[in-house]
């Protein structure tokens, strides 16, 4: 049983409508550790479900469901490019001038906040741990690879925790530069629920209870800072009050300064 969420994970399976995907994904469940099954067996199930353009979660209860992927296309860089430097996650991370940090993106889900950054600029590094969301980044990437997108040149991906990642990689590089935090947030009443896809990454990767134990260690490890997003109306992430706070409509950042960063 997954402690992250116990008894309410779903099991998912791995399956293809196209006969051309077939052997793909049969290897990819072999990886994942999933069972294959046919199309027609998956009715009201979560699926991951391989076509010929992409890799996808798709929760099959309500017919065919809404497919859940990891989209990097240019229209969403050129627009996050338009709104540019004074969007709250940019200016959060210390976006400004010609100034454009290197950034530990130690949770990225479905890479959109690691995007936007690699389309403003950033280079970004992103540790996933749950091998079913890293296989839907991993196939978003190869595409946006394919398609030449100057974003893809600046993302880079790894399967892992972050904590125990964070640990390795001082060993034989420099810390990051910002490490950026957006654990799963607690489960809300029905009306503030989170966007319907982070429901299906949800369920795929239960909660983050160890959320404010990773933001210890990336506190440690980071050169610059740590950003932590957050519901707009929900206590710090256990309960470390930031140093400073980066405040959107529905989100907030806290921001939480290395102390040499703080004595420069
Ligand atoms: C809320 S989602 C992040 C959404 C993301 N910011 C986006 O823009 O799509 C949280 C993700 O962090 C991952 N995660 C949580 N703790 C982690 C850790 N210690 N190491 C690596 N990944 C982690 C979860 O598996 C999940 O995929």
């Amino acid at each position: 049983m997954d402690e992250r969420h116990p008894e309410t994970l779903p099991s998912l399976v791995m399956t293809t409508e196209a006969e051309a995907c077939r052997v793909a994904a049969r290897h990819l469940a072999e990886r994942l550790s999933l069972p294959c099954l046919d199309w027609a067996e998956t009715a009201d199930r979560l699926v991951l479900n391989l076509t010929p353009t992409r890799l996808e979660l798709l929760a099959r209860e309500r017919g065919r469901g809404q497919p859940v992927f990891v989209e990097f296309s240019a229209a969403i860089a050129q627009a996050r490019r338009q709104e540019g430097l004074k969007q709250t996650l940019a200016r959060a991370i210390g976006l400004k001038g010609g100034v454009r940090p290197d950034v530990l993106d130690a949770t990225p889900g479905l890479g959109r906040d690691a995007f936007v950054l690699a389309a403003l600029g950033c280079r970004v590094e992103m540790v996933e741990r749950s091998p079913v969301i890293h296989a839907l980044l991993e196939d978003g990437l190869q595409r946006a690879r394919r398609e030449g997108l100057p974003e893809a040149a600046r993302l880079t991906l790894t399967l892992g925790d972050a904590r125990a990642h964070l640990a390795d990689r001082c060993a034989t590089h420099a810390p990051p530069e910002v490490i950026y935090l957006d654990p799963m947030h607690p489960e809300r009443t029905k009306a503030a629920l989170v966007k319907k896809e982070m429901r299906q990454v949800r369920s795929v990767v239960g909660d983050d209870p160890d959320a404010a134990i990773l933001l210890q260690t990336a506190r440690a490890q980071a050169a610059h800072r740590v950003v932590v997003k957050r519901p707009r109306l929900s206590p710090p992430l256990g309960e470390m009050t930031a140093h400073a706070v980066v405040t959107g409509r529905t989100v907030r950042y806290d921001l939480y300064f290395a102390t040499s960063a703080i004595s420069d």
